[in-house]
Order: C-alpha cells, then sequence, then structure tokens
C-alpha cells in the first residue's frame, strides 16, 4: 500500500490539497482532523466536559470512516456526522479533545486500519512523525499566520458571514500555539518531511507543486 502524509498547521489548505491530490492519485482522502471533531462532538452532545469522564465516553464511542466515492463521511454510533463536526462549537473544543492522551491512543488504530487496507493521501498533525512514520511520501505544508487568516476572512466573506480580520488572525496563532506546543504529539515537521510554503501560490499551484514532488518520489 502507498501512503502520503501531509501535515501543517490549521488553514493552510490541508484538506482541500489533499482531497485534491487523491483524486488525482486514485486514492483514497483521510482527513483525520475530522475523527478528532466526532469525539469533540459527542462530548458537545452528551455535556462531558472533565478528562476522567472524557476517559469514561471513549468506551461508547464508535467511530468510522467511510469512503463512498473515495468522499469520506464520519459515522459516529450509527449516524452520519459529516457537517455537524463543522459547527464553531466543535471548533473551539477540538484542540483541547485533542491533547489528551486516551483521546490520541483511541484513533491511533483507527486511523492504522485505514492505512493497512487503502492507498492514502493522510492529512492531519502527526500523521509524518507518529501515525505514518514510514510513509512513501511526507509532506509538510505551511503558510504564514497573515496568509491563512486573509484566505479564512475571504473565505467567510465569500459565504456571507460578518467577520474581523484581527479576530481571525489571533485565532489561528492561537491554535497554532495550542498545536505546536502540546505534549503529545506535537505539531512538528518530521525530519524527512519536504517543506511547502503555499503562502505566494494559488490553490491549483499548490495541487500541482505536490502532484510534482509525489511524482518524484514515487518514482525516483
Ligand atoms: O484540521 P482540523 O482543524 O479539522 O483539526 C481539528 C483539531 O484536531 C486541531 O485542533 C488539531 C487536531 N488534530 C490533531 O491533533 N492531530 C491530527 N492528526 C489531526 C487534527
Amino acid at each position: 500500500m502507498i501512503s502520503i502524509a501531509i501535515d501543517g498547521p490549521a488553514g493552510a489548505g490541508k484538506s482541500t490539497i489533499a482531497k485534491s491530490v487523491a483524486e488525482s492519485l486514485g486514492f483514497i482522502h483521510v482527513d483525520t482532523g475530522a475523527l478528532y471533531r466526532a469525539i469533540a462532538f459527542y462530548l458537545i452532545k452528551n455535556n462531558i466536559k472533565n478528562a476522567e469522564d472524557i476517559n469514561k465516553a471513549l468506551k461508547s464511542i464508535n467511530i468510522k470512516i467511510s469512503f463512498e466515492d473515495k468522499c469520506q463521511a464520519v459515522i459516529l454510533n450509527g449516524d452520519d456526522i459529516t457537517d455537524l463536526i463543522r459547527i464553531p462549537d466543535v471548533t473551539l473544543l477540538v484542540s483541547e479533545v485533542s491533547k489528551l492522551k486516551e483521546v490520541r491512543k483511541f484513533l491511533l488504530s483507527i486511523q492504522q486500519n485505514i492505512i493497512s487496507e487503502n492507498n492514502v493521501v493522510m492529512d492531519g498533525r502527526d500523521i509524518g512523525t507518529v501515525i505514518l512514520p514510514k510513509a512513501n511520501v511526507k509532506i509538510f505544508l505551511t503558510a504564514s499566520p497573515e496568509c491563512r487568516a486573509k484566505r479564512r476572512y475571504l473565505q467567510l466573506q465569500n459565504s456571507g458571514i460578518n467577520c474581523n480580520y484581527d479576530e481571525i488572525l489571533k485565532d489561528v496563532n492561537l491554535r497554532d500555539i495550542a498545536d505546536t506546543t502540546r505534549e503529545i504529539a506535537p505539531l512538528k515537521k518530521a525530519p524527512d518531511a519536504i517543506l511547502v510554503d503555499t503562502s505566494s501560490l494559488s490553490l491549483d499551484e499548490s495541487i500541482q507543486k505536490i502532484i510534482e514532488i509525489i511524482s518524484n518520489k514515487l518514482h525516483s
């Protein structure tokens, strides 16, 4: 099986780029952030707050991801929650949830089962360092905080949502700190990952660049 790991900070465009790259390779795309979001969603729905209760709750959580037409759907205890995990409440809680050792352990086996059965492009924060240390290709995708905040600002404005650039930039910086400084599996570039900074690249240019890197690596 061939595996491509794409890691990077929030808002670097990982999922959009990984999805498109997977499509062009005929691989499945796994957005691992969705798994952490599924747990955060369950905790909100069941009003579970402290770490001890969260660890207990994991026994009642069954997460499956399915790939209809290679598109990822997240199934939590039999219900399709693919769209629900994008609500702001989940985004607010998920960084905290992803810090927990038991949560990361719980999701490790789900991720490794997928890899053993499919050619994948997997994106997240610890894919090249923890989940897929032997990935065929590792990419660390980044862009400046200002650039990521601007993209998010324009995305929200285009969807008719009123927002403030400075607030978004503050949120991007806070998420970076949370992701890079947590004790377990922090966001960091694997030593053998190729760094791609998309600050001055369009989406299409970023996708082309990554496809080029992968083809060169796979055929070298
Ligand atoms: O990419 P995202 O915003 O959907 O990720 C949600 C959260 O999950 C984010 O705060 C970091 C965390 N995450 C993680 O810790 N490890 C991963 N492999 C993927 C996401």
